[in-house]
């Protein structure tokens, strides 16, 4: 069936630090699409879906999988773990969904090797202090062998002793850093070959052309929404480097990542949740260590869904967030956890850095509004750049504009009218601030719990 939307390549990503609750998001705006797709990361993303109260939790696979008419695909930017693939397909058909011929994977993903595992937590060992708080997944050595020119693609398992060959090759130079400049136990080349090879015939009926297929899919008028993992904040050309992920996150890896260039993107949805939070190691200005902190992260269930880990946790930056809209040229923003400020008496937003060398005078929302956010000229015409070095960004003070927080609980409303003044103030100042419109309210896990203020498929 054709749509009557306008928009049809719409693209979902996270505008902080990753964990912005785009997984539900994605699957709120499947239900009127045809194809769901990611295009960069891995398995170190972790989205989890509560429908109708039941949790699954997915790492890879396109959220978009829980819809029967949708068809899910993995684009060429994406790095892919055969076995965490097949664990997950096998376990979503336990709860009654078959992906057979709606999940389609491009050949040209790199494959994630047990080495890439070992590499990974090897090298956050030896950095000691200063590790980045990777996930352990691999992500990273294996991005590092595709620019490489060294690794393993998906398409490769197709050609077995080809296959052999070549990843005996790699082996042999990853174990070589394993044993002599980690001097980590290496992994045997029957190991490598049983989460790669093992799976030849599972994964061979899943690969096809991504780029094609999604062209065609679109040429034919259908929704195509584009998933992204981890948050902008974590882009490895953008973000907070080196405390970042290994990909690019941004809105400009749908088109590397999957093939279908710039212009043919419609609509840029930014996720971000009310207040912030963090995973892992490097700056954020804007964390709180105290009891605010620790309500945000007990109220908002801050855990990792992937490491279990606690996320630290901190009032929204809106330097951040224009820095956000200007990387991604944002059409509109979703935000999501508002009930987990529910209570505070004063709720704060972060406009301004104050740095060791600069004391900038308090921003005036002329000079904010003269400039919007996605507006090239943004970080001149703000008065406090965003500190182009992480250690400055983790020196920077954050000068903050206060207001009153609102006793009522949120949790579950499902129309912007029902909320207290004093949190549509609120969000209505970051929509000033940022300088785009918040076009999704989400107010609890379950899909119904959300206040659609401008439908991004209208
Ligand atoms: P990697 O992606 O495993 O290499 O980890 C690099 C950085 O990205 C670490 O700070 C991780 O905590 C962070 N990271 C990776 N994936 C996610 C995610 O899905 N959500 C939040 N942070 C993430």
């Amino acid at each position: 069936m054709i749509s009557q939307s306008k928009n049809k390549n719409i693209v979902i990503l996270g505008s902080q630090w990753g964990d912005e609750g785009k997984g539900k998001i994605v699957d709120l705006l499947t239900a009127r699409a045809q194809a769901v797709v990611r295009f960069q990361g891995g398995h170190n993303a972790g989205h989890t879906l509560v429908i109708d109260g039941k949790k699954t939790k997915l790492s890879l696979i396109p959220s978009g999988i829980m819809h029967p008419q949708v068809t899910c695909f993995i684009g060429p930017g994406v790095v892919v773990s055969p076995t965490v693939l097949l664990n997950e397909i096998a376990m979503l058909r336990q709860e009654g969904i078959d992906v057979t011929g709606r999940l389609k994977i491009s050949a040209n993903c790199p494959i994630v090797l047990p080495t890439h595992i070992q590499l990974d937590l090897a090298r956050e060992k030896a950095r000691g202090a200063a590790a980045i708080g990777t996930t352990g997944r691999g992500i990273g050595p294996t991005y590092e062998d595709q620019v490489g020119r060294r690794g393993m693609r998906l398409g490769d398992l197709l050609k077995p002793s080809r296959f052999i060959e070549r990843v005996t090759e790699l082996l042999a130079y990853h174990n070589f850093l394993l044993e002599h400049y980690y001097h980590v136990p290496t992994v045997s080349l029957e190991t490598v070959l049983e989460a790669t090879l093992s799976h030849r015939d599972a994964i061979a009926g899943t690969l096809c052309d991504v780029t094609a297929s999604l062209d065609d899919l679109s040429r034919a008028g259908n929704i195509i929404l584009f998933e992204g993992a981890q948050g902008t904040l974590l882009d490895i050309d953008h973000g907070t480097y080196p405390f970042v992920t290994s990909s690019n996150t941004t809105a400009g890896a749908v088109s590397t990542g999957t093939g279908i260039g710039p212009c043919r993107i419609d609509y840029v949805l930014g996720v971000t949740k009310a207040y912030t939070t963090r995973v892992g190691a490097g700056p954020m200005p804007t964390e709180l260590t105290d009891q605010v902190g620790q309500h945000l992260r007990e109220r908002g269930q801050e855990f990792g869904t992937v490491t279990g880990r606690p996320r630290r946790c901190g009032w929204f930056d809106v330097i951040l967030m224009r820095r956000s809209a200007l990387l991604n040229s944002l059409t509109g923003l979703c935000i999501t956890k508002l009930d987990v400020l529910d209570g505070l008496k004063t709720v704060k937003l972060c406009v301004g850095y104050r740095s060791q060398n600069q004391t900038p005078e308090s921003v005036s929302d002329e000079a904010l509004l003269s400039a919007p956010a996605t507006s090239s000229a943004v970080p001149f015409a703000i008065p406090f750049a965003i500190p182009f070095d992480s250690e400055d960004l983790a020196h920077a003070e954050p000068i903050y504009e206060t207001m009153p927080g609102w006793a009522e609980d949120t949790s579950g409303m499902t129309s912007w009218n029902s909320l207290p003044d004093n949190a549509k103030n609120y969000l209505k100042r970051i929509e000033t601030l940022v300088g785009v419109p918040i076009d999704i309210l989400s107010t609890g896990p379950d899909r119904i719990e959300t206040i659609i203020v401008r439908d991004p498929l209208a």
